[in-house]
């Protein structure tokens, strides 16, 4: 069987290097791969490290989509695409997670009348203000085969009608890298030039547009997160998105350190040794549900609630006094105590081969 992997932003690259690295320690399966990258991320520290850090090889083809409205976006990716399946047709097309590249690659793939994959399929976050909600949708809309994180995603696609037959529940990928990782993680050279200990400072990342792209709401969290961190560093590595808005603002601080994205070794070393981790990203809540971090998302809604009822999240979406309480609440040692979601256990990529190798 040949199958094509599709990767484009950062938060794919660790849900296809465990995928990759069971298909190449099976080759009795006869699974051949090819594996395309979009382009939609190409900054070094967004795409080529995860490749250095996760083993992952390069891939056969980089479409060079780069960035641009949705619109530009989604179409620069489906117009490569298109060409790349026609010149190399697989079996089955395989995408992960909810951004661009994945609904763009599905839709092509389904229209040249290629099987699709989707891992991580059936979250949702019910919130069609988020293109990523758009992307699950559409994606799941014309999906043959549904990888599932959690019973909440099982249950959305048989609300939807799909046929049980073609979900098949397989656990959390994102955490077959976190458990891969461990014993390799590197420290980041901010823990030695800010002087961090362990369980004494905060981690921040923020990148969704709602939190990022309107300069006085940036301000507004920031200032809230200051007043309450009191002597404590929180380390923030910068997406380029709030990179391009934090220019504009004129903030410094000499608490909130801003860094450059980590590699993903020296971000799980960061968060693993941090007291709580502020947020709006949706890998970052199941990794610390995973690692038992308390987390503060900064959203109304979650496609990933099991981190909230059986993990260590909160959402508090833009309500700034209980970002101010949770920060508090979290240096005081006041924080739920959370447990490890069903099948987030390091064996998602063998469960997903076993079932590839029967269809
Ligand atoms: C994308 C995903 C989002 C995911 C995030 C992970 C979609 C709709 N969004 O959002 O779901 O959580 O990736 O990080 O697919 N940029 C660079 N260098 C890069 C990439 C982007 O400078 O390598 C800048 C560009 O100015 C670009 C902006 O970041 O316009 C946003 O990039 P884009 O890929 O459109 O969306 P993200 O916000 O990264
Ligand atoms: N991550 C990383 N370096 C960073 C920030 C995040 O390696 O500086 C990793 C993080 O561990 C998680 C993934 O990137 O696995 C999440 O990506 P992101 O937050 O960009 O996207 P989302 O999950 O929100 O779609």
């Amino acid at each position: 069987m040949t199958v094509t992997i599709i990767a484009g932003a950062r938060p794919n690259f660790m849900k296809i290097a465990p995928l990759i690295r069971e298909i190449q320690s099976r080759p009795e399966d006869n699974i051949h791969f090819r594996l395309v990258h979009t382009g939609q991320h190409y900054h070094e520290n967004l795409s080529q490290v995860f490749f250095n850090e996760l083993g992952i090889p390069q891939p056969d083809v980089n479409l060079g989509s780069g960035s641009g409205t949705q619109a530009e976006q989604t179409a620069k990716i489906m117009v490569e695409f298109e060409k790349e399946l026609i010149a190399n047709p697989s079996d089955l097309v395989i995408v992960v997670g909810d951004v661009n590249s994945t609904m763009a690659c599905s839709i092509v793939a389904k229209k040249l009348n290629t099987r699709v994959a989707h891992v991580e399929a059936g979250i949702r976050s019910f919130d069609l203000s988020m293109p990523e909600e758009i992307n699950r949708m559409v994606t799941d809309a014309i999906t043959d085969y549904f990888f599932t994180t959690s019973a909440f995603a099982n249950e959305n696609l048989r609300k939807s009608g799909i046929p049980a037959t073609q979900i098949f529940f397989v656990g959390n990928i994102m955490i077959d890298s976190l458990v891969w990782s461990s014993g390799k993680l590197k420290q980041p050279a901010v823990f030695k030039t800010q002087h961090l200990n362990p369980h004494n400072y905060f981690v921040a990342t923020l990148h969704r547009p709602s939190n990022v792209d309107d300069s006085e709401n940036l301000k507004r969290i920031f200032q809230v997160i200051e007043e309450s961190a009191g002597d404590m560093k929180v380390i923030m590595p910068v997406h380029p998105r709030t990179a391009k808005m934090l220019s504009g603002i004129n903030w410094t601080s000499d608490k909130i350190i801003l860094i450059e994205p980590l590699g993903y070794l020296e971000f799980i070393y960061l968060i693993s040794n941090s007291l709580g981790v502020i947020t709006d990203s949706g890998g970052v809540q199941e990794e610390t549900t995973y690692l038992g971090i308390p987390c503060v998302t900064l959203r109304r809604n979650t496609e990933r609630p099991e981190t909230v009822t059986q993990g260590t999240n909160e959402l508090i979406g833009d309500d700034y006094p209980k970002l101010r309480e949770s920060i508090i609440g979290i240096k005081s040692g006041k924080w739920k105590r959370g447990e490890i979601p069903e099948l987030w256990d390091g064996k998602t990529a063998k469960r997903i081969v076993d079932i590839l190798s029967r269809i």
